[in-house]
């Protein structure tokens, strides 16, 4: 059987997307050069899907480790996880930035081209939307990136579709991420944040498991309900049956296609805290700070066209995001 390669496939979006490929009865090879995961993830896949899954341990720029890769399995498409994605740390060191997503993508689809394998799903973000207040936000809505990570999304999106247009051949689905969050049910595989965390849940995580006083909330002044921030957050399985139904549908059309994968569903910073505490059952103390710059205060999915098109529905609500979040990193905590 051939098999998807996924790169960044021991990261926390690209593991549970593995686990959903092999439930739908796909195989994978994984290419994962360990800068944001750890290699008992892999373990943790095995031990889910009970396959002895191939993984390179190398990165993603490496032309030579991808055409050994090639050679040593039938690939028939790529579904391309691998990048650096904080978006304060690109501010700090852009060049890494620009360096390891493009570069990784620019190898990857050269190399995909020399085998003649051209079919790619590629891990793009709400973050393409910059500061556009047009809720929900559509696949049509004007594109604009507002930091170094967010541009170099916007910039592959670019350059997947000038490769369409000059080859049509090319099957290409471009998965514009909301924000992801929880776990698998299992508890064995989710996000490990290295240091102090950016995103709002492992940040509450982490004060809820006493790690951190309180959580620092980034602004009540906004012009929603309780005045914090609103985001659409999708359980990451949800995410993950995304790139599953992506593929199917790329069997079924041929061509570039766009999908905003969200709930659709809109929360606020308060609403998640509340969710939180009520998941875990443990306390959230939070104080009131200035509005964190660059943050805008709604974003949320207008996710009707995947589900329209590839019927893609996420159904996991928000307490069972934090009970799933909370699960994994409880499991973490016991273990230190
Ligand atoms: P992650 O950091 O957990 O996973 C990325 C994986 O790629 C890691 O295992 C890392 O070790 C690996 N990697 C990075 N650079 C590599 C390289 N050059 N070669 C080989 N492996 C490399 O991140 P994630 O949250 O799973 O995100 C996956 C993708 O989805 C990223 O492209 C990210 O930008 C995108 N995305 C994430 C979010 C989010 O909030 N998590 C939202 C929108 C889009
Ligand atoms: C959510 C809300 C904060 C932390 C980022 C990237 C985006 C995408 C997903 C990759 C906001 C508030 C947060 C905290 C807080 N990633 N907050 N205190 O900013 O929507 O999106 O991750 O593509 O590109 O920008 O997510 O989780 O950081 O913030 O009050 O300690 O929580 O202000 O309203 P964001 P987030």
């Amino acid at each position: 059987m051939k098999k998807i390669l996924v790169t960044g496939g021991l990261g926390y979006i690209g593991s549970h997307t593995v686990v959903e490929l092999y439930e739908a009865g796909y195989e994978t090879v994984i290419i994962d050069n360990l800068v944001n995961s750890r290699i008992d993830a892999l373990d943790k896949l095995k031990e889910l899907t009970k396959k002895d899954i191939t993984c390179y341990i190398g990165d993603c720029r490496d032309k030579e480790l991808l055409r050994k890769i090639f050679k040593e399995n039938e690939i028939s498409g790529a579904i391309h996880f691998a990048g650096l994605k904080a978006v304060g740390e690109s501010t700090t060191i852009p060049i890494d930035y620009y360096d390891n997503n493009i570069g990784s993508t620019i190898a990857l689809l050269e190399v995909m081209k020399e085998n003649n394998v051209k079919r790619i799903v590629f891990s793009s973000s709400a973050t393409v939307y910059g500061t556009s207040q047009e809720v929900p936000l559509k696949e049509t809505t004007s594109l604009g990136a507002t930091n170094p990570y967010g541009r170099t999304k916007l910039f592959i999106e670019y350059i997947l579709k000038d490769l369409y247009k000059s080859d049509n051949e090319w099957e290409i689905a471009i998965l514009r991420y909301f924000n992801p969050v929880g776990a698998h049910k299992s508890g064995l595989i989710g996000e490990r944040p290295n240091g102090t965390p950016n995103n709002l849940v492992p940040y509450i995580a982490e004060v809820a498991a006493g790690i951190r006083p309180f959580l620092r909330v980034w602004g009540n002044d906004y012009d929603t309900k309780d005045g914090t921030g609103v985001r659409d957050y999708i359980h990451v399985s949800d995410l993950a049956n995304g790139h599953v139904l992506a593929i199917k549908q790329l069997d079924k059309v041929h061509g570039l296609l766009i999908y905003n994968l969200g709930t659709g569903i809109g929360y606020s910073v308060l609403d998640v805290v509340k969710a939180f505490e009520k998941a875990s059952n443990m306390k959230v103390p939070y104080k009131i700070f200035d509005r964190r710059p660059g943050d805008i205060a709604v974003c949320y999915a207008d996710p009707t066209k995947a589900k329209e098109e590839m019927g893609f529905v996420a159904s996991r609500g928000i307490d069972e995001m934090m009970e799933d979040h909370w699960r994994f990193q409880k499991n973490l905590y016991i273990k230190k």
